[in-house]
């Protein structure tokens, strides 16, 4: 099975084609290209949806050409074609979809429409044999859930944040200190270089809370009266590096309730880590520490997989040939919300 897959649901435009041969369970990349927009909108110290449209409709031609090029294979073998019609911002998935819809139309193969955080949470399965039921706790810009993954299509919400994302708390952190878009990466980078910790003493919202569920606004607040007064760049790394660990902290606190609950319920045996926020080092570190202690497994993708990219849609489409479930409408229309318990 071939499957060309295009994710344009944010502020990558990204191209795949993905393999999975007869006889082999796993996923392999006969070629990717990733164009991020990441210069054009750090200027607005966030996403402007109406220039990333623009954007991925510039790009998204030439990319597929790229790739197909690349991968140096007959249209003739390419069996579906997918891409990500939603969650996201709308203009980026119709063009993504529209184009996957038309290549689909002019080579009589079929098109299917892939929920973006699916991809994100299936792309562990494509390297790693990983059987369902598993926990999944997924971070990324736009969410952030603790789910049990039932089957490839099957997902139910344990828990969420009733505010902000992960991804966004990191990125509003990283803007309260005067730094760029995408603040992930630079709020790590900050707090690498920095040793001690519990100055600042911010408060952990939700940590004690009877459920899974999430709230970073507070956090948010609290940064912000810190970083009204000036801060030097080693206070903004020690800032850096307490949201990092206060975060993690919560992330760990409800991640093992949910092991403790789930391995004596539906005896999972796996931990997987997703999204855009898993590509963090000290995030992965204590998850797996902590999974160790709880003897479950702890998956989590290479960081190039765990941020926006096509394998991960093209994976997801190869799941779902996989299961038969083998095309969607060319009238389907893009989901700029849509819940993974609505697949
Ligand atoms: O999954 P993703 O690429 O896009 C969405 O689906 O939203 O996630 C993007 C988010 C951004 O908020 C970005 O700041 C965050 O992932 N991120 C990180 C790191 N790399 C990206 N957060 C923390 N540490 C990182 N190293
Ligand atoms: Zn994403």
């Amino acid at each position: 099975m071939i499957v060309l897959g295009i994710e344009t649901s944010c502020d990558e435009t990204s191209v795949a084609i993905v393999q999975q041969k007869k006889n082999d369970e796993f996923g392999h990349i006969l070629a990717e290209n990733t164009l991020s927009q990441i210069k054009k909108h750090n200027k607005f110290g966030g996403i402007v949806p109406e220039l990333a449209s623009r954007e991925h409709e510039n790009t998204l031609n030439p990319l597929v050409k790229k790739t197909i090029k690349d991968a140096n294979i007959n249209l003739k073998k390419i069996d579906a074609y997918a891409a990500t019609t939603g969650p996201g911002l709308l203009g980026g998935l119709l063009i993504g979809s529209n184009y996957a819809k038309a290549l689909s139309l002019a080579n009589n193969k079929p098109f299917l429409a892939v929920n973006h955080l699916q991809g994100h949470i299936l792309v562990s399965r494509m390297k790693k044999k990983i059987n369902f039921p598993f926990i999944c706790l997924l971070l990324s810009g736009g969410h952030t859930q603790i789910l049990m993954a039932k089957d490839y299509n099957r997902f139910e919400i344990i828990g969420e944040t009733l505010d902000d994302a992960l991804g966004e708390a990191f990125d509003k952190t990283a803007k309260l200190l005067g730094y760029g878009y995408p603040g992930g990466p630079i709020i790590e980078k900050l707090a690498s270089k920095e040793k001690s910790s519990n100055f600042f003493k911010l408060p952990k919202p939700l940590i004690n809370s009877n459920n899974f569920n999430f709230s970073f606004s507070g956090l948010k607040t609290s940064i912000r009266k810190i970083a009204e007064k000036p801060l030097n760049k080693s206070l903004k790394c020690r800032l850096a590096k307490e949201f990092q660990e206060c975060i993690t902290e919560i992330l760990l606190m409800k991640s093992e309730k949910a092991i403790n609950l789930f391995k004596k319920k539906k005896n999972i045996t796996s931990f997987v880590l997703a999204g855009g926020v898993a590509s963090n080092k000290f995030i992965r570190e204590k998850l797996n520490f902590l999974c160790k202690k709880n003897s479950v497994e702890f998956i989590v993708p290479e960081k190039k997989l765990c941020v926006d990219n096509a394998i991960m849609i093209a994976w997801a489409g190869i799941e779902r040939l996989k299961n038969k479930r083998n095309s969607d409408s060319l009238n389907s229309n893009p989901m700029p919300r849509w819940s993974l318990e609505d697949l």
